[in-house]
């Protein structure tokens, strides 16, 4: 399966939230490839930083829309799981993936700026649909507020339903230190140590959710 990870709006967790989904997967087993697609080569960063920690995971980095878009069709098949951190901005990079996308996970804060910018995004799911394919767009809130009491959830679920284009998806990441510091080392949280009991869970339920979407 193809995912895209991406957002036009910066620093909402693209970035983090890829390399999560893909060292998940490489965990479970599956042979994955992740594509930083952001000229700021975050991911690409990351899993040079990770060294040859097992699983291994094969990363690449195309900034440029027609070579993302040329070389996902030529080695896609080589893959079982593709995940794809498409960078900030409206960038040649995310419509090109968008086009050869099986699943698009937009993360977003519970911030106002944040719920603005799926407007365009919700512009972008509706051009690459235009194009054919059969793109399933998602909402994930990330960074969340930790509080159980917190409304941030209720928000963003009336925030997103004002967009059709996307569906929110019941899992979200919190805001928790674990996830900057795996980031960081090129780890996952389900690696990662001290371990993070939540962090981990939070992560599980996306990934089996997204994986197992009907
Ligand atoms: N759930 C989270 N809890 C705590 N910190 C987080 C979480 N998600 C992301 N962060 C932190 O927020 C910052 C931005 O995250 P990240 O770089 O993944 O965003 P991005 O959308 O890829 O940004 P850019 O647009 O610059 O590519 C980083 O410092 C990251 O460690
Ligand atoms: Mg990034």
């Amino acid at each position: 399966m193809i995912v895209t990870v991406g957002n036009t709006k910066g620093g909402v967790g693209k970035t983090t939230v890829a390399l999560n989904i893909a060292i998940a997967r490489a965990l479970a087993g599956r042979d994955v490839w992740l594509i930083d697609g952001d000229r700021q080569g975050t991911a690409q960063m990351a899993i040079s930083i990770r060294g040859d920690r097992v699983p291994g995971i094969a990363c690449s980095t195309y900034p440029d829309g027609q070579v993302l878009r040329g070389q996902l069709q030529q080695q896609a098949k080589k893959y079982e799981d593709i995940v794809i951190d498409a960078g900030g901005r409206d960038s040649t990079a995310l419509r090109a993936a968008l086009t050869l996308t099986d699943v698009l996970v937009v993360p977003f804060q519970p911030r106002s700026f944040d719920v603005w910018a799926l407007a365009q995004i919700a512009s972008l799911v509706d051009e690459a649909r235009e194009v054919g394919g059969n793109l399933r767009a998602f909402a994930m809130l990330n960074c969340a507020d930790p509080g159980e009491t917190s409304t941030d959830n209720a928000e963003a679920a009336e925030a997103v339903a004002d967009y059709p284009q996307v569906a929110l998806l019941p899992t979200p990441l919190r805001r928790r230190k674990a996830y900057a510091n795996a980031a960081g080392q090129g780890l996952s949280v389900l690696e990662f140590k001290p371990a993070d009991p939540k962090a981990r869970d939070e992560l599980t339920a996306l990934v089996d959710m997204l994986f197992n979407l009907n």
